[in-house]
């Protein structure tokens, strides 16, 4: 009898854990006998794309992967389904809705579920399918931890501890030279990766989104720290954070079909505002970037993807499309995606994560 097939894709930032959540949904596949499994390379575009690029993602394709950063069968955050780049006559690019024809292709290739691993954007993408009768079971992935229908997405963790080392570097070099360090940090505008990586790693001051900065009231706090005889001090930012009255920094993107503002800048900008305002100390930034995405998930991270896979699997098997893996600890259970997409999980300003920095001095730029 022919097997049943499930198509996995990977769509939008990587972020590190996707391979594990690939290895899970296929070990757990294997256990049942009568499925295939294969991935679209480059999100939906294997699909899309002719011929077609698809991979058969067997035992022996997924041995050992789950130690990996990044994703086996590739991402795309730019074009897709929804907006898929076409050149026209006159060299103009325009953007056309292929959904339909998507569908249409997977029903030929006698696909009987897709599993979609991505953050908010992808499972925009998913719910839309899913109205369209596609039979589709969500993962949520991001550094950014931004996604309101679950505790914790896989990747975050990975990010803070490698953001937490960098303020740990940057300790002992600005100690070194008593100068002021600022680190900017991802997670557009959530704030969870700079105030968990403020706190583990002991920086002075962190500004995020979630709470608009007065550059006077992060100055005060410099004052206090430098002349209160430490010397140096570390502020951690995130590329989200505003100041007071103002408006987050970043640029449009020249990329085709790249749809979000690419932040950055935020560490800059705060040092020329302190440098405007009279303030002299020495001051460096350095901006983390994609080293936050990169390399081998942690062990939290690997063990929440390995149950978000065999989870995804099984609700493949109990038919729950429509539905995204989520954890509520300390289970993994499912939720609607239109659920999951409707709102954005931002620190809360009287959240105890906040309150636990105040606890303990951190100046988060307000009162
Ligand atoms: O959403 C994940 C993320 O890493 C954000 O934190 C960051 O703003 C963005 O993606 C960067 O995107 P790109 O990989 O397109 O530069």
């Amino acid at each position: 009898m022919a097997k049943k097939r499930l198509l996995v894709l990977t769509g939008g930032g990587d972020c590190p854990g996707l391979n594990a959540v690939i290895r899970a949904i296929v070990k757990r596949s294997e256990q049942e006998n009568d499925w295939e499994v294969l991935g679209s390379i480059e999100a939906y575009n294997g699909v899309l794309r002719e011929p077609m690029e698809l991979m058969l993602l067997d035992n022996k394709a997924v041995a050992g992967i789950h130690v990996k950063g990044g994703t086996i069968i590739k991402t795309t955050n730019k074009g897709g389904p929804l907006a898929w780049p076409i050149k026209k006559a006159n060299g103009e690019i325009e953007t056309v809705d292929r959904t339909d024809e998507l569908i249409r292709k997977l029903q030929l290739q006698n696909f009987d579920a897709v599993i979609s691993i991505g953050g908010d954007g992808s499972q925009k993408i998913s719910q839309i399918l899913y109205e369209k009768g596609l039979n589709i079971i969500g993962v949520p992935k991001t550094i950014d931890n931004d996604l309101s229908a679950t505790d914790f997405t896989f990747g975050f963790e990975t990010a803070v501890d490698i953001a937490t080392d960098a303020v740990d570097k940057l300790v002992s070099t600005a100690e070194s030279h008593n100068r002021v360090i600022i680190l900017e940090v991802m997670g557009r505008n959530a704030g969870w990766i700079a105030l968990n990586a403020a706190i583990a790693g002991g920086a002075e001051i962190c500004l995020i989104p979630e709470i608009p900065y007065d550059i006077e009231l992060v100055k005060e706090k410099l004052h206090e720290r430098i002349i209160g005889g430490r010397g140096f001090a570390i502020i951690v930012i995130a590329e989200g954070a505003i100041p007071v009255g103002g408006d987050v920094i970043g640029q449009k993107s020249d990329d085709i079909s790249y749809q979000n503002i690419r932040l950055g800048g935020a560490g800059i900008r705060l040092m020329n505002e302190l440098k405007d305002s009279g303030y002299d100390q020495d001051m460096r930034v350095t901006i983390l970037g994609h080293l936050q995405r990169g390399g081998i998930p942690n062990a939290f991270d690997r063990i929440l993807a390995t149950q978000f896979g065999v989870r995804a699997f099984e609700m493949v098997l109990e038919k729950k499309f429509g539905q995204m893996v989520s954890y509520r600890h300390p289970d993994i259970v499912s939720v609607s995606i239109k659920e999951a997409i409707s709102k954005y999980n931002v620190i809360r300003k009287d959240s105890s994560l906040v309150k636990t920095a105040r606890g303990i001095g951190v100046c988060l730029g307000n009162k």
